[in-house]
C-alpha cells in the first residue's frame, strides 16, 4: 500500500512535560488523514499535526454522522512499542462505522497506517509505568452538504496523546451515581456503537454528578431504570460471592476491548464469569448481605478503575474507598503487564511495532 507522508520540519515534543500530562491535551508531532470519496478510501496521507479546513456545510457538523475509537500504544523497550488488540479495534469501528451509516476501511489500512505513525512517533510513548500514547482514531462526514442522508464523502483521521490516568482520581476507587432524569441507550438505537452523539449526550447528566460530587453516571437500562449497564466512559464489573458479575451486552452496551480482555482473563484464572443482566437491586442486596466483594470499570482510558461508591436513589454502596480491591488490583497488574510486554500474552492480544 502506498502512502504520502510528510514529515514535520519542528518537533513539539520538548515541550511535552512526560511527568504532568492532562489525558487528551497534548498531541503528537503526525497524524493520520484519508479520505473517502468517489465510493472509496483514498490514498493514505501522514502529516503533520495541524488544524484542518472544513466548509460550515460540511455534513457532520449538522448532523453527527462520526464515530471513534480509543486504543493506546505502549512503551516496551526503545525499539519497540505494543498495542493491543488491534483487529478487535478495526472490527469495533467497522461494525460503529455500519451503525452510523459510515463505510469502512479494509484492516491492512488500518493497521499499516497505525504502524506507521508509531515509527514516526514513537518518542511520544511516554516510558512511565501507567503511562502510555493514546490514539484517538475517527471518522466524520466532510461533505459539504446539508441534506439529511447520509454522506457521501468522509475523513477519516488519527491523532495521539501521551497520557497518564484518565480520572482525577488516578488508580484510585471513583464513585459512581445513577439518574432518573436521563437515559444513555436504548434497544435498537446507538448504543453499542462508538458514536460522537453517545459522548455529547452523556455530558450534561455526568456534569450534574460531578456537580453532586461524583465522578461519573452510572447508567441503568432506559426502559425500566433497574438493570446496570456501563458507566459511558468504561463497562462495569462486579465481583460477587467469588464470581465476575457483568453486564451483558445486547445493544445498549459498549463492547468494550478491555470488558472482553477482563472476562479472558478472569475464565483463565478460573474464576467463575457470569455475563447477564444484573439489577442494580441485586447489587445492593449483595452489599447489604455481604457478598459483594469488589466493583471496578474497565477501558482503554479508565484502563482497570475501582468504584469505591456507588449512589442510588439516596442510597449509598460505600466500599473502602482508600482500598483498591485485590482482584482489581491483580487484573490491573496482569492485563498492563501483557501491554508493557511485561508479561507472557497467551492470548496473542500484543500487536509489537519495530521502531527506532
Ligand atoms: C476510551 O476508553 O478509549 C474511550 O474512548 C473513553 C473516552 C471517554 C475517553
Amino acid at each position: 500500500m502506498t502512502m504520502e507522508i510528510t514529515q514535520t520540519q519542528k518537533s513539539r515534543l520538548s515541550s511535552v512535560d512526560f511527568n504532568n500530562l492532562e489525558f487528551g491535551r497534548m498531541f503528537s508531532d503526525h497524524m493520520i488523514d484519508i479520505s473517502f470519496k468517489d465510493g472509496s478510501w483514498q490514498e493514505p496521507r501522514i502529516k503533520p499535526y495541524a488544524p484542518i479546513s472544513f466548509h460550515p456545510s460540511m455534513h457532520a457538523l449538522h448532523y453527527g454522522q462520526a464515530v471513534f475509537e480509543g486504543m493506546k500504544a505502549y512503551y516496551v523497550d526503545d525499539n519497540t512499542i505494543n498495542l493491543f488488540r488491534l483487529e478487535d479495534h478495526h472490527e469495533r469501528i467497522s461494525n460503529s462505522s455500519k451503525r452510523m451509516c459510515i463505510p469502512t476501511m479494509e484492516k491492512e489500512m488500518f493497521i499499516e497506517t497505525l504502524e506507521k505513525l508509531m515509527q514516526l512517533d514513537h518518542q511520544w510513548v511516554p516510558k512511565k509505568p501507567g503511562h502510555a500514547l493514546y490514539i484517538r482514531p475517527f471518522v466524520f462526514a466532510s461533505e459539504e452538504y446539508i441534506a439529511a442522508r447520509a454522506a457521501k464523502e468522509y475523513r477519516y483521521i488519527v491523532i495521539t496523546s501521551p497520557v497518564g490516568a484518565y480520572y482525577k482520581e488516578g488508580f484510585n476507587p471513583v464513585s459512581l451515581t445513577t439518574t432518573d432524569d436521563y437515559v444513555r441507550a436504548v434497544k435498537g438505537g446507538t448504543g453499542e456503537a462508538k458514536a460522537a452523539g453517545n459522548y455529547g449526550g452523556s455530558f450534561l447528566p455526568a456534569q450534574q454528578a460531578q456537580k453532586e460530587g461524583y465522578t461519573q453516571v452510572l447508567w441503568l437500562d432506559a426502559k425500566e431504570n433497574k438493570y446496570v449497564e456501563e458507566v459511558g466512559t468504561m463497562n462495569i464489573h462486579f465481583k460477587i460471592d467469588g464470581k465476575l458479575i457483568t453486564p451483558k451486552l445486547g445493544g445498549t452496551v459498549l463492547p468494550g476491548i478491555t470488558r472482553r480482555s477482563v472476562i479472558a482473563q478472569a475464565k483463565a484464572w478460573g474464576v467463575e464469569v457470569e455475563e447477564r443482566r444484573i439489577s442494580i437491586d441485586e447489587v445492593f442486596e449483595a452489599h447489604e448481605n455481604g457478598s459483594l466483594e469488589e466493583i471496578f470499570g474497565s477501558g482503554t482510558a479508565a484502563v482497570i478503575s475501582p468504584v469505591g461508591l456507588i449512589h442510588h436513589l439516596g442510597k449509598t454502596i460505600e466500599l473502602d474507598r482508600e482500598k483498591i480491591g485485590p482482584f482489581a488490583k491483580k487484573m490491573y497488574d496482569t492485563i498492563t503487564g501483557i501491554q508493557y510486554g511485561k508479561l507472557d500474552d497467551p492470548f496473542g492480544w500484543v500487536h509489537p511495532v519495530t521502531v527506532g
